[in-house]
């Protein structure tokens, strides 16, 4: 028998999509108190698989995927730590006290939509540098949140995050971006944290994308390690990134990777509106 996928009404896809954002965001809630001193990356992976298999009924999105000229991806999420850009897999690395990790988390809920989201976790003890860090990348996701209205540019998003980056002496990664999603995990169009106000595609209502700034502490320029998948910073300098998934909406923008667990918006964005 053939199969097809029946193209939503806008309103099932706006529903899939709150699902899925939501899903996915709790995954990381699920995770939080296991993100301890002496945690290997691979049980966060083997905590994180279980729930969102058992518990949720949604497939980890990143297990087995393979973009075109990569090998399959190996485990259910990513463990990004200390110097590693992104797509760090999980393994036998023991998180010890001082450390800072990404996980990044995607779900296709039963109904196939998928819903993006990380989080920086500082282990123990952090330093001032990796605590800063983590906050300006967090404050220059949400000032590009903030830019996401009918009518707003790419470029607008993209210079928010960089002018922010920039200005607290760091750099933004070139080479990996935001994305549409929806019932795809990587799809058109490109969102890139960094350009100029006005330039690029204008954002329409009904689009959903991820904004997920990576922001490193030196130099911009990456390396990638023989395993293919994971990113570090050349420099082995410190890099953090936040993630979230959004909906422009007719007046503005619905963050849709959000739950109980997530952090509150920062203080820099005032009083923005930014759930249903
Ligand atoms: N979740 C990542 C993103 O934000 C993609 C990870 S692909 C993987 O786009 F294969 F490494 F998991
Ligand atoms: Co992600
Ligand atoms: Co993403």
């Amino acid at each position: 028998m053939l199969t097809e996928t029946k193209k939503p009404t806008t309103a099932e896809f706006i529903a899939g999509m709150r699902e899925a954002g939501r899903l996915a965001s709790e995954v990381l809630d699920y995770i939080t108190p296991f993100v301890k001193p002496g945690v290997t990356t691979g049980e966060l992976d083997r905590l994180c698989h279980e729930y969102m298999v058992q518990e949720q009924k949604t497939i980890p999105a990143p297990l087995n995927y393979q973009p075109p000229g990569y090998p399959p991806f190996p485990k259910s999420i990513c463990t990004s730590v200390n110097d590693v850009i992104c797509h760090g897999i999980p393994g036998d690395r023991i998180l010890k006290d001082g450390d800072s990790v990404n996980l990044d988390i995607t779900v296709i809920t039963p109904s196939g939509y998928y819903g993006d989201t990380s989080r920086m976790f500082l282990v123990g003890d952090a330093s001032i540098m990796a605590k800063r860090l983590s906050q300006i990348t967090y404050e220059a996701m949400w000032l590009g949140i903030a830019q996401v209205k009918p009518g707003a540019t790419l470029g607008d998003i993209g210079h928010a995050i960089q002018t922010h980056a920039e200005q607290a002496g760091y750099s933004i990664v070139r080479e990996y971006c935001g994305h549409g999603i929806g019932q795809v995990f990587h799809d058109e169009p490109q969102i890139v944290h960094y350009g100029k106000p006005g330039i690029g595609q204008a954002l329409v209502e009904g689009m959903t994308f991820t904004i997920e700034p990576m922001v490193n502490a030196g130099k911009r320029d990456i390396r990638t390690m023989p395993d293919q998948w994971t990113v570090k910073t050349k420099d082995r300098s410190l890099s953090a990134q936040w993630e979230h998934t959004c909906l422009v909406t007719a007046t503005g923008v619905e963050v849709l990777t959000l739950s109980a667990g997530s952090p509150p918006p920062p203080e820099c964005i005032g009083s923005l509106k930014f759930s249903a």
